[in-house]
This record gives structure tokens, C-alpha cells and sequence, in this order.
């Protein structure tokens, strides 16, 4: 009673925010640019972290203008790193709240929430004889947490940045290729155009016997899947996605959030997560990608369309959406 309307645990927060049995946080210890528009965030994880695997991904909440917002961010430190501190590497995105707010604004001290690692973007077991890392722009933050953690006999690498100073970890690289740990291939889109798949023979010959992980925006990874998977070896091909793959799109609706009293007109692309965040209703989310469910949400009435499949989801009592990677197909109410 004393504490009301604040719970004592909101005290303890104020002084040991990372203590064991507090919910999950990290503290922000240092904030390192690693090109102009991206920065390695150094994270302190509370005390009850439960470690990672290379390649897999930390979700974030931070708070942005008052409002705390979820991202997903690829592991970047290696898994026995002896202070106990982990790294995400972040690049700013245009228009980007979250990622403008860590490489730009986010100060040292900082606490912020966390969700234990997930994701199955990792190295198996029983180490490959032949890698092959085939990265493009902040994809590179995974593969970079699995060279940093694994060391394998024989390990190539295809990078594609616009120019070489917009290459993340640039130096790092070369120091590994120094080190003949590495064998790496750049391609600066600015000037030797964008990198096609068909011709990743010419650069990595004995391609198709590489265990492959690939990790860069849609198109590289559609034309990766498409030409392992022509060549019949799409089992060798571990592929990651920042963001889901949109297939289908209809027409959208007037989309009411019945809890908060909103209603907006919406298109039929744009995912409901964004559209109620762009209406100032909170949300919550995850991975914002179809992956971690933490965004779903009942469907209280009409209809929604799932943007990677096209399927239309009618309300029903009980029913619930991924609201990350559904967009309204007609007038609907979501229970926000
Ligand atoms: C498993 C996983 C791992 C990830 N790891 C990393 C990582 O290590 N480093 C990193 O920088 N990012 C990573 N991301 C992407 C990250 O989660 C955010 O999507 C990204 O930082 C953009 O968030 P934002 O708040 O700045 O942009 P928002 O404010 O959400 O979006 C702003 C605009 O940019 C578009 N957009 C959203 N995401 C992207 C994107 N990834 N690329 C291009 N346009 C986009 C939106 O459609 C919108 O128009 C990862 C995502 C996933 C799912
Ligand atoms: S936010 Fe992860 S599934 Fe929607």
C-alpha cells in the first residue's frame, strides 16, 4: 500500500534494473560507429540471460519519443565473450525509428528490455568442411557473430555494400583474410552493379559444395534460393530475412482498434502493426516478420489478408492475427 500505484519491484528497478528475477533488460554500456549510418551497441544482459548461439537474434524494446518499440537484432559478439557483455550491430534504415535511435541518439546508461536469443540461422553442430557466408548490407551481422565465434579449415565470403567504406566490419575482414582465416570477396554495388547469383560460380567455383549461410535483403535471397535450388542443393542454403517476404496484396479497408477508440483508412499493403503504430495505438510486436508471434492480437470482426500468402482470415470469436504481416482486407476491428 505504501508503494501504490508504483509495485515495489518499480523501486527496485531504479537501482538494479538488471538484477536476478527482475523481467529481462540490458544496459547499455558503449555505442561504437562502425560505418557513417551504423553503430555496435554494447549491451550488459541481466542476470538472467541465458546465452546465445552465433547467428542467432536478441529482440529489443526500446523507448523512442515516449513510445516503447520491439526490434529484432542479430547477435553480433561471440557466445563466450569473458565480461559477459553482448554486441548488436545496427544500421540506420531511412525513416527508421528504431535503428536511427540506437546508431544516433542511444547513450550510454541506457536500460533497455530484452527477450531471451532466438532463431534457427545458426551453425550446425558438426563442422562443415567447405563455408560459404553470403551477405549484403547489415545481413552481414549474423555471419559476423558465427566468424567471430567458429573458426572452420575453409571459409569464403561474398559481401555486397555500395562502396567500401559502407562495408560493416570492413578492417575485422581484412584482418582475417590477413590472417588467412578468411577468404572474401567485396562487391561495391556502386560501381561493379548489383551481384547476380548465376555468376557466384565465377567468384566462389566450388560454390555448390559450401554449406551456405546467406543473410541480405529479398532479392539476393529469392535468386540464392532459386539458383541453389536449381542446381539441387537448396539443402546446403540457410538463409535469413530482416523483413517478410510480401507476395500478395488486395484492397484494404477502414480499420477499426475498438479498445482505443481509433479508426484509420489502411491500403491493402501496409502490415496493421504499422498502420496502428502510425495511429498512435500501441501495439505489440517482435520481429515485425511473421517469425515470433509476439504481435498477435484478436481479430474482433471483418477480415484480414496475409501479406506472404494472400490468405484471408474472417473473424471468428477467438480468432487471432499476426498483425506484422496482416493487412485489413475490407473494413475490420482489431481488439487494440
Ligand atoms: C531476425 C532479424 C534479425 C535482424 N538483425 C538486424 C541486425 O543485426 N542489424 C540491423 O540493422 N537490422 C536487423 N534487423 C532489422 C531490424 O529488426 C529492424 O527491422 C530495422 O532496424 C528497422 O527498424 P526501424 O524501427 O528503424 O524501422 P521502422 O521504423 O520499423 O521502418 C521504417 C521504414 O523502413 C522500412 N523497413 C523496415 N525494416 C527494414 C529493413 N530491415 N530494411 C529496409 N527497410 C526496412 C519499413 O517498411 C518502413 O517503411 C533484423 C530483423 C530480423 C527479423
Ligand atoms: S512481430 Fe514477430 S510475428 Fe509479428
Amino acid at each position: 500500500m505504501v508503494t501504490t500505484p508504483l509495485l515495489p519491484s518499480d523501486y527496485l528497478d531504479l537501482f538494479s534494473p538488471l538484477r536476478a528475477g527482475a523481467d529481462l533488460r540490458g544496459r547499455i554500456e558503449a555505442v561504437r560507429p562502425e560505418t557513417g549510418d551504423a553503430a555496435t551497441i554494447v549491451i550488459r544482459p541481466g542476470r538472467a540471460w541465458r546465452g546465445h548461439t552465433a547467428g542467432q537474434y536478441v529482440r529489443i524494446g526500446v523507448d523512442v519519443d515516449g513510445v516503447r518499440l520491439w526490434r529484432a537484432y542479430s547477435l553480433t559478439s561471440p557466445t563466450d565473450r569473458r565480461d559477459g557483455r553482448v554486441t548488436i550491430t545496427v544500421k540506420a534504415i531511412p525513416d527508421g525509428k528504431v535503428s536511427n535511435h540506437l546508431v544516433r541518439r542511444a547513450k550510454p546508461g541506457t536500460v533497455i528490455q530484452l527477450d531471451q536469443p532466438t532463431g534457427d540461422f545458426v551453425l550446425p553442430r558438426a563442422k562443415p568442411a567447405k563455408v560459404l557466408y553470403l551477405t549484403a548490407g547489415s545481413g552481414i551481422t549474423p555471419v559476423m557473430g558465427m566468424l567471430r565465434d567458429t573458426e572452420f579449415d575453409d571459409v569464403v565470403m561474398v559481401h555486397c555494400a555500395p562502396r567500401p567504406q559502407d562495408v560493416i566490419f570492413r578492417s575485422e575482414l581484412h584482418d582475417l583474410v590477413a590472417d588467412k582465416k578468411l577468404r572474401l570477396t567485396e562487391v561495391h554495388t556502386d560501381t561493379d552493379g548489383m551481384l547476380d547469383i548465376a555468376r557466384i560460380g565465377a567468384l566462389v567455383p566450388d560454390w555448390a559444395e559450401r554449406e551456405t549461410w546467406a543473410c541480405g535483403p529479398a532479392g539476393l535471397l529469392d535468386a540464392a534460393e532459386e539458383h541453389w535450388s536449381e542446381h539441387g542443393v537448396q539443402e546446403r542454403l540457410h538463409t535469413e530475412r530482416f523483413r517478410p517476404g510480401v507476395v500478395v496484396t488486395g484492397d484494404g479497408g477502414e480499420v477499426t482498434f475498438s479498445a482505443t477508440g481509433k479508426t484509420v483508412d489502411a491500403d491493402g499493403a501496409t502490415p496493421l502493426l504499422d498502420v496502428g503504430e502510425e495511429a498512435g495505438v500501441l501495439l505489440p510486436s517482435g520481429c515485425r516478420m511473421g517469425i515470433c508471434f509476439g504481435c498477435v492480437t484478436p481479430l474482433k470482426a471483418g477480415a484480414v489478408r496475409d501479406l506472404r500468402t494472400g490468405e484471408i482470415t474472417e473473424a471468428e470469436p477467438g480468432v487471432l492475427i499476426q498483425t506484422c504481416v496482416s493487412a485489413a482486407a475490407g473494413p475490420c476491428d482489431i481488439e487494440r
